[in-house]
Formats: structure tokens, C-alpha cells, sequence
């Protein structure tokens, strides 16, 4: 292993690509940006990783900040937990760790939002320690190298024991991303460069000339659709906005009064009552826009969006804004779909 060890960072430190958070070994700064990297493309992190270190270039100014300007930066990124959770965990570094991240695997994975990817990236990335930190594209990598067909625990384990063995000698962080690489630029999910791979001589996905047959994919559950009704709900310059409760799904972002409906009921009276249900006042429809979709991990959401007023002018209940002031408050994915078709932004 020693020598597929330095086979692999040779290549990696000509071929790896140039990435923001590489710039820096500041533990803080590879930890949020492995953080967005968790669920998320690495072209899509790039801007938001770059604007965050901006605002926030300290884990303390972190741990200071109001969660709402944080979940304003995080907008768009999606899974919007890991922003609460790093902020929860940051502060926590401060008052128990007096600011020092720590640099022991137990005490760090112990962090809310920190499990054993993220544990093992900081600490093999920031800290140069020997853990492993594997993520789908490892995964698929290791597969492929071990001829392993079936991702079953037993097998992941032997995925971990084989980085574990490739990284025991020098340089693990780098090691870490050296697969990262190679899972994003030759070991593609479609597609496999082996010409290129530094890992060819070993490789058995290679060697059975079938190479992207490994490891098996994972039949996709086709995830159930459900509809909602929404309304932009306007009175005199302003619009009616909703914060979600801060536990659980986009939690502490921002709305537009939506509600579920069931397969058979009036669109426009779902909405009506909702509203009226929520807020104790009436509206009127003016317009039904078209549907719009977007779709999350477990299901896929179809929401009709109306235009409505008050009945009665004025209204003391709920948090209305002006229309130049959405862009103060994080709103999740759909809604920014939905001011789009309203065409909010020309309002
Ligand atoms: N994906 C997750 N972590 C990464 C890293 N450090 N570099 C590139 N891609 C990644």
C-alpha cells in the first residue's frame, strides 16, 4: 500500500482541481465548507462557501450571529439543518472549547451535525489525522476497486479498512481527497477514465473490463407526490409571510401561507379556509397561477399558488412585508419558484 500511497498523492497534487477551502488549513473554515459539501455539488458550494467566509470568518463570529442572517446565507443551498446544527455547534466551541476546535475524533463527532463523514474530513484534512472520510463518491471508487458489487455494511467496512490502509502512511487529508477527485473527475457514476486513474494497476473494476458495473445502483423509490395550496396574499403594498417552527423540515425559514390538501377538494376553498383557519380573516381570489413542482429527497411537491386579498382591508395578524423586503428574509427553493411565476421580482 505504501507505494499505491504515494502513486496516489503524485497524482493528486497534478491533477487536483483548485477549490476555495484547499487555500486554507484553518480547521474552521474546512469544517463549514465540508459541511455544505455534505449534500451538495461542489460548484453549487463554491459561491456560498466564498460569501460565508466573507460574512463570517471566525468560528466566533459564528457562534455571535443571529440564526436568521446564517440561514440568509444558507438560502438555496437546501438541508437547511446543517446551518442550524453548525451554528448550535459553534457555539458550543466557544463555551466548552474556548474557541479551539477540537482535534479529537471522539470530542469533535460528539458536535451537533458532526458524524463519521464529517469527522473524518476535519480530521484528516485540518488535523492530518488517520481517518477515513468516505462519502458516496468513495464509496463508488473503493467499489470499483475491490470489485465489490453490493454496498452492504460488511462491504462498506471493507471500504473503510482499505482507505484506512492507504492513508496509514503520509499525508491522510490529502489522501481523502485524492479519492474525492477521482470519484468526480475519472471514477464517474456513468463513466470511468481508467486510463487516467492512478489506482489502475490494483483495480478490479478495471481489470473485469466492466468497470461502472460496480459497484450496483440502488434502485430508485419512486417518491410520492403531494399538493399544496398557497396564496400570495397581498393588503394594500404588502404580502403575508410565515415563519416555520424552528425543529424540523427548512426549519426558521421564511413562507408564503401553504397548506396540504387531499387528492378531492376545491383548490380555491383549501386556501380560503386555511387562511381563514390560521389568520381569522377572509380573503378573495384574483388569480389562479400555474402549478408549481419541486421535489426534495422523500417526495415531490406540487403546489397551486393564488393570488388573494383581504376581504376587509387591514389586518393586525401575521407578518406582513413589503415586497422590497423579501429579500431580507431566507425563503426556502419552492417559494422562490412561486415569486417567480409571479414575476415578484417586475412587481
Ligand atoms: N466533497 C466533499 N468534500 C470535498 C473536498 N474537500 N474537496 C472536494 N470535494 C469534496
Amino acid at each position: 500500500m505504501y507505494n499505491t500511497n504515494k502513486i496516489v498523492l503524485s497524482w493528486y497534487d497534478s491533477n487536483k482541481r483548485i477549490l476555495p477551502w484547499r487555500e486554507s488549513s484553518d480547521p474552521y473554515m474546512i469544517w463549514i465548507s465540508e459541511v455544505m459539501l455534505q449534500q451538495t455539488q461542489v460548484n453549487t458550494v463554491i459561491p456560498y462557501y466564498i460569501r460565508w467566509i466573507k460574512n463570517y470568518p471566525t468560528i466566533k463570529s459564528v457562534a455571535k450571529a443571529d440564526i436568521n442572517s446564517l440561514l440568509k446565507l444558507w438560502e438555496g443551498l437546501g438541508y437547511y439543518s446543517r446551518c442550524r446544527n453548525f451554528h448550535k455547534a459553534s457555539q458550543i466551541v466557544e463555551k466548552k472549547y474556548n474557541g479551539n476546535i477540537p482535534d479529537e475524533y471522539s470530542l469533535f463527532h460528539e458536535l451537533p451535525g458532526v458524524g463519521d463523514y464529517i469527522a473524518g474530513a476535519v480530521m484528516s484534512i485540518a488535523y492530518n489525522k488517520k481517518y477515513p472520510a468516505v462519502d458516496g463518491n468513495l464509496n463508488r471508487v473503493l467499489s470499483r476497486y475491490l470489485g465489490i458489487k453490493n454496498l452492504t455494511k460488511r462491504n462498506k467496512l471493507r471500504i473503510q479498512n482499505q482507505i484506512k490502509k492507504l492513508i496509514a502512511y503520509q499525508r491522510p487529508g490529502e489522501i481523502n481527497q485524492a479519492l474525492m477527485d477521482i470519484g468526480s473527475l475519472l471514477c464517474k457514476p456513468n463513466e470511468a477514465l481508467c486510463l487516467k486513474c492512478p489506482l489502475i494497476d490494483n483495480c478490479k473494476g478495471y481489470a473485469s473490463g466492466y468497470p461502472i458495473t460496480y459497484p450496483l445502483k440502488n434502485k430508485r423509490k419512486s417518491t410520492p407526490t403531494k399538493k399544496f395550496v398557497a396564496g400570495f396574499i397581498t393588503n394594500k403594498n404588502k404580502i403575508l409571510i410565515n415563519k416555520r417552527k424552528h425543529d424540523g423540515l427548512l426549519g426558521g425559514l421564511w413562507e408564503l401561507p401553504i397548506t396540504e390538501i387531499s387528492n378531492n377538494c376545491s383548490k380555491m376553498d383549501a386556501i380560503k379556509k386555511y387562511v381563514k383557519s390560521k389568520y381569522g380573516f377572509s380573503v378573495n381570489i384574483i388569480n389562479q397561477f400555474d402549478n408549481v413542482k419541486h421535489s426534495y429527497s422523500h417526495y415531490k411537491l406540487l403546489v397551486t399558488l393564488f393570488m388573494c386579498e383581504l376581504k376587509h382591508k387591514r389586518s393586525e395578524v401575521g407578518h406582513w412585508i413589503n415586497i422590497d423586503e423579501i429579500d431580507q428574509y431566507a425563503f426556502s427553493k419552492i417559494n422562490h419558484k412561486l415569486f417567480d411565476i409571479i414575476g415578484v421580482k417586475n412587481f
